[in-house]
């Protein structure tokens, strides 16, 4: 599955968004080294901080079934925004730990695409090594 492949099941996550707050659509699609595919979409709440994102209900998909970091190939990030947008900083720091530092993280938007390690998003951070 090419990059581009990938970018299209994340546009097929974003339809399922729950977004009557915001009207911003994300979808998320992982792809999994044995091929299994995990969608996620942003969940918006009346609370508003009880939101989650399209990139973190799709990584918790995969984790929810027992894959894990060294198991995830990459995972490709959509919006239906003007420019393509870069994860949340709650989402960088999740990613950070979910992830292989050099995971490719596909961003795209409409025809635009961008890949990007979470090294690069989010270099010097906090982690499970800091705590030990
Ligand atoms: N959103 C994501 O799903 N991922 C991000 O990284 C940025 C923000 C969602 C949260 C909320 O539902 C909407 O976009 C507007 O912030």
């Amino acid at each position: 599955m090419r990059e581009s492949e990938l970018i299209q099941e994340a546009f097929k996550a974003m339809k399922n968004a729950y977004a009557p707050y915001s009207n911003f659509h994300v979808g998320a699609c992982v792809k999994c080294k044995d091929g299994t595919l995990f969608y996620g979409a942003n969940i918006e709440n009346a609370s508003y901080g009880a939101t989650n994102c399209g990139e973190r209900s799709a990584i918790f998909a995969a984790y929810s079934n027992g894959y894990r970091k060294q198991d995830i190939e990459a995972i490709a990030i959509v919006s239906d925004g003007h420019r393509i947008a870069g994860p949340c900083g709650i989402c960088r720091q999740v990613l950070s730990e979910l992830l292989e530092e050099d995971t490719p993280i596909i961003l795209g938007v409409k025809d635009e695409t961008k890949t990007m390690t979470i090294k690069e998003l989010l270099p010097f951070s906090f982690g499970l090594e800091d705590l030990k």
